[in-house]
């Protein structure tokens, strides 16, 4: 598989209906795209994502009818969803700093002002907006997702055509303090699948870029 400069995996990647049920990414393919979404930025660095790979048939049998039966979820060599912290508050922002000073070996005093710069953030918002916030750094790692597997040749679905409740039920996700937001079917396209020909519609440059003075 070549690899694609950013513009050309960008006018190469579509919407991937129809996968390849044969053809499944390497343990490094898929290694290197979790990776590239584990690196992606958020707000404040704050990490406000998790993201599931869902391996068996069955578990992504059950996930397919919550998503209205999309066949991507059961052909696509990998299903990635991206799930957000169902509880964001000071304790989030603690377990944060503490990650900072464990990482970069600096004393946590330091970091008062900026912990507490956060903690105000967060208070600000009421629990619907933390929500959103969240789900905005997974769309984030979704893009990241999307761009990182277009540049090596491995094609996605990005989807957010399914029932959220019924995917935190079928995973388990209050349990681990989460709730699904989004997700990505990764693999490779079917040659049947008419829509890898279709011309994209976007808006012209014109259209998409003002300039502003
Ligand atoms: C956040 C998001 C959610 C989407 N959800 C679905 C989905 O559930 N099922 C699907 O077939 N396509 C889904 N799409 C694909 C879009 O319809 C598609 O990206 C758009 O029509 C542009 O076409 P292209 O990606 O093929 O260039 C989604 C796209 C995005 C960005």
């Amino acid at each position: 598989m070549s690899m694609k400069n950013v513009t050309e995996a960008m006018a190469w990647r579509y919407a991937t209906k129809k996968f390849d049920v044969s053809k499944k990414l390497s343990d490094d393919q898929l290694a290197m795209l979790l990776e590239a979404v584990r690196l992606s930025p958020t707000s404040f660095g704050l990490p406000l994502w998790k993201v599931i790979t869902v391996t068996s048939p069955e578990t992504r049998a059950q996930l397919q009818q919550a998503a209205y039966g999309q066949t991507q979820v059961v052909d696509a060599s990998a299903v990635l969803i991206f799930a957000t912290e169902k509880i964001i508050d000071e304790h989030t922002v603690d377990r944060y700093i503490d990650l900072v000073v464990q990482t970069r070996g600096v004393a946590v005093e330091n970091l008062a002002g900026y912990a507490g710069y956060i903690k105000g953030a967060v208070a600000g918002k009421s629990p619907e907006a933390r929500k959103e916030w969240a789900a905005k750094q997974a769309y984030i790692a979704l893009g990241v997702l999307m761009t990182a597997a277009a540049s090596e040749g491995i094609d996605t679905c990005p989807m957010e055509g399914f029932d959220a409740a019924k995917f935190d039920e079928i995973l388990g996700l209050s349990a681990k303090g989460l709730e699904s937001c989004v997700m990505a079917t990764v693999g490779f396209r079917s040659e049947e699948d008419a829509h890898a020909q279709e011309k994209k519609v976007r808006l012209s440059k014109e259209d998409c870029i003002l300039q502003v003075k």
